[in-house]
């Protein structure tokens, strides 16, 4: 909060996980604090808590020839609280290389056609982006690096710079998995031992601390962009 009481800028947290008390949400908890702390209002988007359907239909679906469409009422709630954001922080736990359907399907109603992209000068232009993805990979896994590069460019290239973001970046959590798993060369499965007490602890610390960094680093920028 600035000293006269009012918050100088607002953070919509967007969270797509199914239980509130999934590791995901303990990320977007933590993740929300520290926006918070550097002096942002927090408007908390929990998709599955509100009930937001991810399926597409008639009245959302994008008129290549009316970028004036009038979309759903739920479409423009959601449209309004990205435009009174200033930063977005979308917190989930990567499905497939990619988000999971219910903010897939998010993106696909609410970041339409005229509203997000389709414009000269785009509604969403200036405003930053952090997408956190919780990964069950360990750090090591050959696949970290495909996936961390196919993150980037599906979600910062091909979602945020394309509607107009002036920074978008992907902060890949691995190792969020309590049994550490990998496929081996012949393709099988390998899921390791459950990580239990101290060093179950250590796991959950080092997480905290890497989503920590994410953030520190992204409220930085912003500062430096301001
Ligand atoms: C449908 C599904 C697909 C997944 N795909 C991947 C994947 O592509 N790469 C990966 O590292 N982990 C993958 N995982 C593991 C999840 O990322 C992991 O379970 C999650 O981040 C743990 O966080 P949570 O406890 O908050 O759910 C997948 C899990 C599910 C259920």
């Amino acid at each position: 909060m600035t000293q006269h009481g009012s918050y100088a800028r607002t953070a919509l947290v967007v969270v797509a996980h199914h239980r509130i008390d999934s590791l995901t949400g303990h990320t977007a908890r933590l993740a929300a604090a520290r926006l918070e702390a550097a002096g942002y209002r927090i408007d908390l988007l929990d998709l599955h808590a509100e009930g937001f359907d991810p399926r597409m239909n008639v009245s959302d679906q994008p008129d290549w020839g009316n970028r004036e469409k009038a979309y759903s009422d739920e479409v423009h709630a959601h449209m309004r609280r990205i435009l009174d954001a200033d930063v977005v922080v979308a917190v989930f736990p990567v499905y497939w290389q990619s988000v999971p359907a219910i903010l897939k399907g998010w993106i696909d109603r609410v970041w339409n056609y005229g509203f997000a992209y389709g414009r000269s000068k785009p509604r969403l232009a200036g405003k930053r982006m952090l997408w956190l993805g919780l990964a069950g990979a360990t750090a090591d896994d050959p696949v970290v690096e495909g996936m961390r590069s196919v993150l980037e460019t599906n979600l910062s290239e091909g979602i945020a710079y394309y509607c107009g973001f002036s920074r978008s970046t992907v902060g890949l959590l691995t190792d969020a998995e309590e049994r550490p798993q990998r496929l081996d060369a012949e393709g099988n499965l390998l899921v390791g031992e459950v990580v239990t007490g101290a060093e179950r602890e250590a796991q959950y610390a080092d997480l905290d601390r890497r989503a920590r960094a994410f953030v520190e680093r992204f409220v930085a920028e912003e500062a430096v962009a301001a």
